[in-house]
């Protein structure tokens, strides 16, 4: 069920829509489905004890859900780096960037990640969602632009398309013809092109043509935004992300991540020209919206340090990436187009899906089932996200856990 089909049933009474979601949400926590409303104990780490409403008590998990991908969120370092800015410059900052929410901490690490990603600025939003829905929002205001962006992007970028009131289609997932086919179709028909793509796409892992869509743009001369949330960190030279490795940094006109990821913390940034960091400043979500706490940044910093000066935290988060891969495309698991340590892992039929969610969870498996409407009903599939705090023995469990339910569900062969 969602908003659209109750709107297409003849629903539009947002109270009544309200009591549709609540029936549904009941009849999922009586059939023991409600999942995805689980939360941990002690929050983030490779295992912990999650809790489903529909449980009575905490299970010890491995946890497969979540995009610490160094996982240094535990990290003594940055922990005692955080403890000590916490202690000096107290909690949160009350107010926005330009009022004084910034402090000269906040200033440095937009200059640090100016410097990562080769560009004269950075504007550092509180979060990664506010970085992608109000850049956007603000550069496109007006019906001179047209934004066109991958068909997979993620709600960010989309809420950003809709809140800048441009017109905004999208492009096959990941398709170079089909982007050139719309770019050629609609040049000369409006004054600003901008195409945003993200580095890996976070439902299946897979990587951008990027070389392929900076040649378009050379042909074309539109605007280029690149989301690299789901490969800072450990592509590129230290983690410096994807379009690093690529040497297309210069070539691209805004380079997104989230501080919420690799670098276990909080907040947004873009880095740009210094024109268009001027004009980003005058973002709602940069101007009307409380900078992140002095002790976020440090967190930020500090993984960044860690990045640069123990290059095998990065080594080893893909030796693990590769090491789940391989075992589960010798099992004969469908795990799509994945390149990144998000490994996919389709089912394409939702009511297994939504049985083995549950069986993985009882058998002390925390993860995700991705399904329709986020994805076709077709593909609806789990995502195990690899971090580096998991163990070989974690990936192990988990690879013999899902052995046993593939076999019993008909995804793989065996009995
Ligand atoms: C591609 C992408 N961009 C932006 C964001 C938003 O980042 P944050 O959750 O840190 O606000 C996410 C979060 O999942 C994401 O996957």
């Amino acid at each position: 069920m969602t908003y659209q089909v109750l709107n297409r049933d003849g629903i539009f009474n947002i109270k009544e829509i309200a009591g549709e979601y609540y029936a549904q949400q009941a009849h999922l926590d009586e059939m023991g489905q409600w999942t995805h409303d689980r939360y941990l104990k002690q929050s983030s780490h490779a295992r912990a004890m999650v809790r489903a409403p529909s449980a009575d008590e905490f299970k010890d998990c491995s946890v497969w859900s979540i995009n610490h991908y160094l996982g240094l969120n535990r990290h003594p370092y940055v922990i005692e780096k955080a403890q000590k800015a916490m202690a000096l410059y107290g909690t949160g900052c009350g107010t926005s960037a330009m009022s004084g929410g910034h402090s000269q901490l906040h200033r440095d690490l937009q200059k640090r990640f100016a410097e990562i990603f080769s560009k004269e600025e950075c504007i550092l939003f509180p979060t990664g969602f506010t970085a992608n829905s109000g850049t956007i929002a603000a550069l496109c205001k007006g019906s001179e632009t047209l934004i066109i962006i991958d068909r997979d992007s993620h709600a960010s970028i989309i809420d950003g398309c809709r809140a800048s009131g441009s017109r905004f289609i999208p492009f096959k997932h990941n398709s170079v013809q089909d982007l050139e086919n719309k770019v050629k179709k609609f040049s000369g028909k409006h004054i600003n092109i901008l195409v945003i793509v993200e580095s890996a796409y976070s439902m299946e892992g897979d990587v951008a043509p990027l070389k392929k869509i900076i040649e378009l743009k050379k042909k074309y001369g539109f605007l280029l935004y690149v989301d690299e949330a789901h490969t800072f960190g450990f592509y590129g030279e230290n983690g410096r992300g994807l379009c690093n490795q690529l040497g297309v940094a210069d070539d691209v006109d805004f380079i997104m991540t989230t501080l919420s990821k690799s670098t276990a913390s909080i907040g947004g940034v873009v880095a740009t020209s210094k024109e268009f960091a001027s004009f980003l400043r005058w973002s709602t979500s940069y101007l009307f919206q409380a900078a992140i706490p002095a002790a976020d940044v440090v967190v930020a910093d500090a993984c960044l340090d860690l990045m640069s000066s123990q290059p095998e935290i990065i080594e080893s988060l893909w030796d693990k990436t590769h090491y789940l891969r391989q075992k589960l495309v010798e099992l004969g698991f469908d795990i799509g187009k994945s390149e990144s340590p998000i490994v996919p892992l389709f089912v394409r039929d939702s009511d297994i899906l939504k049985m083995m969610e549950k069986e993985l969870y009882e058998r002390g498996v925390f993860t995700i089932a991705i399904q329709y409407p986020v994805v076709k009903a077709t593909e609806v599939r789990f995502r195990f996200i690899v971090n580096n705090s998991h163990t070989i023995e974690d990936i192990d469990d988990l690879v013999s856990i899902l052995c046993e339910l593939g076999k019993k569900h008909g995804l793989i062969e065996g009995s």
